[in-house]
């Protein structure tokens, strides 16, 4: 059982507060019947709550991969008005956050989902999710800098984790990190005297991008969406 503001809000009717109000003014029905007590307590799974006549559905959870292009910010709103990753998905999708983020000039995986419970887990550095970067550099890169790469490297805020590191082509690297420090492949490669030209992120543990198109989004299939909440740390 769930106080009835709370739910209210979570199916995104208003802020617990304003929800508190309506129900006060008597707008707010279960089951029929008008609820005007702010403790009243529900249960969401059974419990048809409406208000004003209409009723509030449980919201679906929604999961999706989107290929983030270059040059937006992986955020929800931006007070200097850069484009945001919100600005390629449909107004429908407007309610759901990314998971963890890329910088502006990342391009790549970003998943993005209403379940916080998912967000919570996947951000939360216990996890240790794998995520496979495509690095792109102009300097010429041997065994000596992708042996540093997999070591660990010193950054201001402490050593980096073990990484895997392989030289694909002259110049273009796939590293996996198990961490989500701020910049950090950025930092790693300049720690190495490796400036970064181009960097996409191509998965996050299970989840791959693969040929979805810069700017586009799909949802994750059921198998993917179990695959994550089944990892470890549940
Ligand atoms: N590491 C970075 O440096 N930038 C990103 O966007 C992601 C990982």
């Amino acid at each position: 059982m769930e106080r009835l503001q709370k739910v209210l809000a979570r199916r995104g009717v208003a802020s617990r507060r304003k929800s508190e109000e309506l129900i006060s003014s008597g707008r707010v029905a279960v089951n029929g019947i008008v609820v005007r007590e702010l403790g009243t307590k529900v249960d969401p799974d059974r419990d048809e709550i409406t208000v004003d006549g209409e009723v509030i559905k449980k919201k679906e959870k929604v999961y999706l991969v989107f290929h983030k292009p270059l040059y937006c910010i992986t955020s929800k709103t931006d007070p200097q008005g850069r484009p945001t990753v919100m600005d390629f998905l449909p107004q429908e999708y407007k309610d759901l956050h990314p998971v963890g983020r890329l910088d502006w000039d990342t391009e790549g995986l970003l998943l993005l989902t209403n379940d916080g419970a998912l967000t919570f887990k996947l951000s939360h550095p216990s996890q240790e999710i794998e995520k496979t970067y495509l690095v792109w550099t102009e300097s010429s890169v041997g065994q000596k800098e992708i042996k540093r790469l997999t070591g660990g490297i010193r950054l201001e805020d402490g050593p980096t984790h073990p990484a895997k590191a392989r030289l694909l082509e002259p110049g273009l690297i796939e590293l996996k990190i198990h961490e989500g420090r701020n910049r950090q492949v950025r930092r790693m490669m300049g720690a190495l005297n490796l400036p970064v030209k181009r960097l996409q992120r191509i998965s996050v543990g299970p989840i791959k991008l693969m040929e979805l198109p810069a700017g586009k989004y799909r949802h994750l299939t059921p198998g993917e969406i179990k695959v994550l909440k089944g990892l470890k740390g549940d």
